[in-house]
């Protein structure tokens, strides 16, 4: 049976979860209009780049590293808090690729990461009933129905944002923000057992001397390893947002792979739809039903997709969904993003790798520790325990090896910022010590330390497990 047409809007006939009601819908229209004449923020050469990149991670050639906030503000858009992120990330990445000794394909979730979903469309605060806060490009935090009110001019202003922190992160990146020759702050000052310091002393110097011998030969600077790439990412929840993004653009011609074929400029190129918002999106958890809104509109794209699967998706119904947004199976254009939780894991995950290879799709494989470990204090304050956001790693790893199939990344929320938000890791922080820098506006992030130190664990999963097919470690940027 062939599928219906698909077109940019064909999802508003679906039923559609986690929807925003607006009461001011010429505000709407007018807001998604001027979307619609705004030009791309980001290029249809970078999509295609960062689905070759997955397509490598996905045949077990790389590793992705994701991460970012739970939930973006407008206000996150500023130099200190892009920087912090992104050498965050580069120092992780740097980490891994030292542990898996092959590239790493970095995605931030940031210049988009600005809708969420939510448990409750309303909440009482101060016994005063509002619409819950969801996000950024809908309404505002502050605890009033008044800045609780879905927002249309916030559509705008999310593009601008998105918009002006891509431009820091392009041009910061460029003008040597990620320079490898640039000393790196690893601050180890905080791990409080020796022995770990010690461990973990002997990994950043490792990093450090490899650096320093690429330096020495020249092989850096030959292969551009004075800047990196980064790509961004978030949820694409909000799809009247995204379907003013969209934009139906030629496709990259593809590089010369004869010399012969230089010379064949006659083909006229295809144009395919690109969601322009990001570079990669993906479906929640609570919005990926076969038949609903979000699944028809993610069908459509060219982009790379991540697709949240957790304990209430049956393996049947994985593979459906993976034939309804990738009926061609192209390698890599989904990545599963797992996220059930570490006292869950054993009991989903194998099923779901068994139904995979079962199936000719070759997606790729990314544990999200996160989502599935989110608890309460007995105070009411939420966090993520670290040792548990570390044990669903480490079993994520330890399944898909004995499925003999490749866990080729990571999702995380964290900040360069140090809060205190998850408790655990080297530094100690215990549930009392939360309240000190509790600032996220949605779920628990681990801080700069908390991200870095499992890096250097799951970097030693790695080598202790002595992945085979890797590439030239360091020299592998
Ligand atoms: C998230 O990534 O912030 C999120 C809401 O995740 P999930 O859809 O897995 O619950
Ligand atoms: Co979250």
């Amino acid at each position: 049976m062939s599928p219906e047409p698909w077109s940019p809007k064909s999802w508003t006939s679906k039923p559609i979860k986690q929807d925003v009601v607006y009461d001011d819908d010429e505000g709407v229209q007018l807001a998604l209009g001027k979307l619609e004449k705004l030009p791309p923020l980001v290029t249809t050469q970078e999509i295609t780049n960062l689905k070759k990149s997955l397509k490598n991670v996905a045949l077990g050639k790389a590793f992705v590293l994701q991460g970012g906030d739970c939930a973006e503000l407008f206000d996150y858009c500023n130099q200190d808090m892009i920087e912090a992120k992104v050498k965050l990330l580069l120092q992780m990445s740097l980490v891994l690729i030292w542990g898996a000794n092959i590239p790493v394909v970095r995605i931030a979730r940031i210049a988009g990461q600005f809708a969420k979903p939510r448990s409750s469309p309303m909440e009482v605060i101060d016994g005063i009933e509002m619409p819950s806060f969801r996000g950024d490009n809908i309404n505002g935090f502050d605890a009033t129905p008044e800045s609780r009110r879905p927002d249309p001019s916030r559509l705008v202003s999310a593009y601008f944002h998105s918009a002006a922190t891509l431009n820091y992160l392009r041009a910061s990146l460029s003008s040597g923000l990620a320079d490898l020759h640039s000393p790196l702050d690893w601050g180890l000052g905080h791990v409080v057992t020796p022995s770990i310091k010690e461990k973990y002393e002997r990994i950043v110097n490792r990093v450090k001397d490899a650096l320093r011998f690429m330096q020495t030969v020249g092989i850096d600077t030959d292969r551009g390893v004075e800047t990196v790439d980064v790509y961004t990412s978030h949820e694409g929840l909000l799809l009247e947002y995204e379907t003013s993004l969209i934009r139906l653009l030629k496709d990259p011609i593809p590089a010369a792979t004869t010399p012969s074929s230089t010379t064949t400029t006659t083909t006229t190129p295809s144009k395919s739809y690109y969601a322009t918002s990001s570079h990669f999106l993906w479906i929640g958890d609570r919005t990926r039903q076969l038949t609903g809104a979000h699944v028809e509109f993610f069908r459509g794209i060219t982009n790379p997709i991540g697709i949240k699967i957790g304990p209430s998706m049956s393996p049947q119904d994985l593979i459906t969904l993976l034939d309804t947004v990738n009926p061609t199976h192209e390698i890599g254009k989904v990545t599963l993003i797992s996220r059930y939780g570490a006292s869950h894991i054993a009991t989903h995950l194998p099923a779901h790798i068994a139904a995979v290879q079962q199936s000719a799709h070759l997606p790729v494989w990314q544990c999200d520790p996160m989502h599935g470990n989110t608890q309460s204090t007995p105070s009411g304050i939420k966090t993520r325990h670290f040792s548990d956001i570390l044990s669903e790693l480490r079993q994520a790893l330890e399944i898909h090896r004995a499925a003999g199939s490749w866990l080729g990344g990571m999702h995380l929320e964290l900040t360069g910022e140090s809060v205190t938000e998850c408790v655990g890791g080297a530094g100690g922080l215990t549930e009392e010590g939360l309240g000190e820098r509790y600032t996220t506006f949605c779920d628990p992030r681990l801080n700069e330390k908390q991200a870095l130190e499992l890096a250097f664990l799951v970097a030693g999963f790695y080598r202790e497990m002595e992945v085979e097919g890797g590439g030239g470690g360091l020299n592998s940027i």
